[in-house]
């Protein structure tokens, strides 16, 4: 019999601008996660850290810190660098190592630094997720390659920077609601297409913030979950994909591979069709990430996917409700935490805990968690716990 994956808790910092390092930061996270599971940390059998740039405070191997942070330095852990996807792959190790029987309880802490940088010096880190001999060598940034994609969009099938637009509006209004985000002004369609232009045909409010943060969930069986006696969420399928890394790889431009066989998998694992998807944590790096997931994960049509937005069917009371968080666009995008802060989201709407920003269909949830430009892919459908 296969073990049923829960989880049972789930915190975050705020996101933004940090004063404190990453290892503090993670450390907060953390011990809400097991304060509010009431767990005992000696009992967590793995840590698994998502980070990708410790380096840049001198701080490389943060999962055995933490662990030893946290009072259990001798349990096993380990830092998972995936670029934009380290968070959803951290969850898909838990959720393997849960499954399997090797462990009963895994704690996955993501965390961020990078705000205290230039704007040139994380620009350049961010590029070395790329495939860097080809494109980050080259100067290409991740602006510019989904600028690209953009473009290609356009041409494509007629998406307009209005329609882009639509995203950034309403990702910010999303996040005005939520006190963890880092963007929490509204903003409107004339003043995305009013801003500078980043990468032609992005503007500087279709791209996601640097931001610092860290988030935490605590995984483990759901004989576990239910002795501990709180509100948990299965976690119902967790698939993980890899594709081509660089864009001249691709054979289309206008989707992901990665994302598009992740959530075909997720569907059969979990057993659901994308109809029975209530809301959405989707990876909106820049507004145009998010037209292609919507369409990537069958979540909306291909006709319907570009003026999504723009329509509402992906506004909070809309058909399919996306990134009710703020998405990367507007809640942050501190790179290791955020595929696990979508599982924050995840976990507060299905607890009826997400105050004025609460969708109305709750029962089921999806994230999906892109590494870089779609090098990698994790996908995670959760359903409530019964
Ligand atoms: C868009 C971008 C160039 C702006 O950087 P910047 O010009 O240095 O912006 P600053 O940090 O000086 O911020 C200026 C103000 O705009 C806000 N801001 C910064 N980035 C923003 C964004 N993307 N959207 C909206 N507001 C933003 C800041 O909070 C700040 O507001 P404040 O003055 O009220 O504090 C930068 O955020 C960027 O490159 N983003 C993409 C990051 C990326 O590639 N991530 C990887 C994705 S795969």
């Amino acid at each position: 019999v296969e073990r049923k994956v829960a989880v049972v808790s789930a915190a975050q910092t705020k996101y933004g601008k940090s004063p404190v390092t990453a290892r503090e930061l993670a450390l907060t996270a953390a011990a809400d996660c097991i304060d509010q599971a009431g767990a005992d940390p000696k009992e967590i059998g793995l840590g698994v850290v998502a980070n990708c740039f410790g380096v840049v405070e001198s701080q490389a191997h943060l999962a055995p810190i933490l662990m030893t942070q946290i009072g259990n330095p001798s349990a096993p852990s380990f830092t998972v660098e995936s670029a934009c996807s380290s968070g959803g792959s951290a969850l898909h190790i838990a959720f393997a190592g849960v499954r399997s029987g090797l462990y009963d309880t895994v704690l996955c802490v993501g965390v961020e630094r990078v705000t205290h940088l230039p704007l040139a010096k994380s620009t350049e880190y961010f590029s070395m997720g790329s495939d860097y001999s080809f494109e980050g060598c080259c100067g290409a940034t991740f602006p510019g390659l989904y600028a690209v994609m953009a473009r290609a969009h356009m041409h494509e099938r007629g998406t307009k920077s209005e329609d882009l637009a639509a995203v950034a509006v309403k990702n910010h209004e999303n996040a005005s609601m939520n006190p963890k985000a880092h963007l929490q002004k509204r903003i409107t369609v004339d003043e995305v297409l009013a801003s500078p232009l980043v990468a032609d045909p992005l503007h500087f409010f279709d791209c996601c913030p640097f931001s610092d943060g860290a988030a935490a969930i605590l995984v483990t069986t759901e004989e576990k979950a239910r002795k501990m006696g709180g509100e948990s969420v299965e976690v119902a399928a967790s698939v993980r994909t890899g594709g081509p890394a660089a864009l001249q790889s691709r054979e289309r431009l206008d989707s992901l591979d990665a994302a598009r066989r992740a959530a075909g998998l997720a569907y059969r694992q979990a057993r659901i069709t994308p109809k029975d998807v209530g809301f959405a944590e989707v990876h909106d790096c820049f507004t145009i990430a998010e037209v292609m997931a919507i369409e990537d994960l069958g979540l909306v049509g291909a006709k319907e996917a570009p003026r999504a937005a723009a329509e509402g069917i992906t506004a909070r009371d809309g058909a399919i409700p996306v990134n009710a968080s703020g998405g990367l666009k507007a809640k942050g995008h501190p790179v290791g935490a955020t595929g696990l802060g979508q599982v924050v989201e995840v976990f507060d709407q299905m607890l009826a805990r997400a105050g004025t920003r609460q969708v109305p269909r709750s029962d089921v949830g999806l994230t999906h968690n892109v590494g870089a430009t779609g090098g990698s892919c994790a996908v995670h459908v959760f359903k409530r716990m019964r």
